[in-house]
C-alpha cells in the first residue's frame, strides 16, 4: 500500500487514533523488528499520551534475532513491554494477551476491588503502513470478528474481535505516517519494502544497501554474488554484482538502475538472510 502523505492527511490519520484510544486500555504499537526504530511513527509517544502500549517486533522471521533480542532489551529499558512476533506464520503471539493482562494488572485490580464487574482487555493495534497490522489482525481475528450492529443511520459501530476470553481487539488499526526528515530512515524504510514508490533514487537506496551490506554483513554480501572480495570503489561495487547477475546493457556495460533493483529486491526479499537495519549502536551516534 502506498499512502502519500500530506499534513491533512497526518492530521486525520492523528484525530482517527486519538478518537479510538478513547475506546481502549492499551496500544499495540507494530513495528518492523528489521528497522525497530525506523518503522515507528515520530509523534507516536506524543499521540498515544500515557496510554499502556505494548510494542510488537512483527517480522522477527525476517530480522537477525540476536539484533531482535537487543532491540526487546532497549524497550524494556525504556519502560515499554515488548515482543518479536510474526504475524504471518503466528510465531509469538499467543504471548499476546498475557503481556496485555500484565501491563494492565494494577488497573484491572483496582477496578475489582472498587465492585466493577470483570471485562475483557480492550486494545487497538496503530503502526505506520506495511508493518503488518492488517495481517496480524486477520490471523488472530480467525472467525472471531464480534459484530457490534450495523444499524443503518447511525455511525459505523467499531468492531471488536475475540481474542481468547481476555482481550478484544478493533477491527480497524491505526495507520500513522513514518519518519521522513531523516534520509537513511528513507533508505531503511525502501530496504524492507515499507515504502515501496519512492523519491528516493534507486541507485541510492541500493548503494545504501551495499555499504550496509558491506559493513554488517560482508560475507554474506560476497556469497549472495559470488565476490572474492568487495571492491573498494563505488562503481565498481555496482559493476561486480551487475556481471555476476547479468544486468547488462546492449554493449555489455553494467545497467546499474537494473543492478539497484536486483538488490534491493534481493534485500527485500531476504536472499541474503535473516538482518537488521537499525542498530542499538547506532543511537549512541544518534545516527538511526
Ligand atoms: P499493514 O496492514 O500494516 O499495512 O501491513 P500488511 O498486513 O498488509 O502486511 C504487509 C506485508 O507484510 C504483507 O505482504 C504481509 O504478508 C507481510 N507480513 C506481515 N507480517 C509478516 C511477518 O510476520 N513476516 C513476514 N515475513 N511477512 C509479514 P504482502 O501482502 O506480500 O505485501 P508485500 O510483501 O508485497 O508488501
Amino acid at each position: 500500500m502506498t499512502i502519500q502523505w500530506f499534513p491533512g492527511h497526518m492530521a486525520k490519520a492523528r484525530r482517527q487514533v486519538t478518537e479510538k484510544l478513547k475506546l481502549v486500555d492499551i496500544v499495540i504499537e507494530l513495528v518492523d523488528a528489521r528497522i525497530p526504530l525506523s518503522s515507528r511513527n515520530p509523534m507516536i509517544e506524543e499521540i498515544i499520551g500515557q496510554k499502556p502500549r505494548l510494542v510488537l517486533l512483527n517480522k522477527a522471521d525476517m530480522a537477525d534475532p540476536v539484533k531482535t533480542d537487543q532491540w526487546i532489551t532497549y524497550f524494556e529499558e525504556q519502560g515499554i513491554k515488548a515482543l518479536a512476533v510474526n504475524a504471518q506464520g503466528g510465531k509469538g503471539l499467543h504471548s499476546i494477551v498475557q503481556s496485555a493482562k500484565d501491563i494492565l494488572k494494577e488497573k484491572f485490580d483496582r477496578m475489582k476491588s472498587r465492585g466493577m464487574r470483570p471485562r475483557a482487555i480492550r486494545a487497538m493495534i496503530v503502526g505506520i503502513p506495511n508493518v503488518g497490522k492488517s495481517t496480524l489482525i486477520n490471523r488472530l481475528a480467525k472467525k472471531n470478528i464480534a459484530k457490534t450492529g450495523n444499524t443503518p443511520g447511525v455511525t459505523k459501530a467499531q468492531q471488536w474481535i475475540k481474542v481468547g476470553k481476555e482481550l478484544e481487539l478493533l477491527d480497524t488499526p491505526g495507520i500513522l505516517w513514518p519518519k521522513f526528515e531523516d534520509e537513511r530512515v528513507g533508505y531503511k524504510l525502501a530496504l524492507t519494502g515499507a515504502i515501496k514508490d519512492t523519491i528516493l533514487n534507486l541507485q541510492d537506496i541500493a548503494l545504501f544497501g551495499l555499504k550496509f551490506l558491506e559493513t554488517h554483513y560482508p560475507d554474506r554480501l560476497k556469497e549472495r554474488y559470488s565476490l572474492d572480495e568487495i571492491p573498494e570503489e563505488v562503481l565498481a561495487k555496482f559493476d561486480a554484482v551487475g556481471k555476476k547477475r547479468g544486468c547488462l546493457m546492449a554493449g555489455g556495460e553494467v545497467n546499474y538502475d537494473k543492478t539497484s533493483e536486483v538488490i534491493i529486491r534481493d534485500i527485500r526479499n531476504v536472499q541474503l538472510g535473516p538482518m537488521t537495519f537499525d542498530m542499538i549502536e547506532e543511537l549512541e551516534s544518534d545516527d538511526i
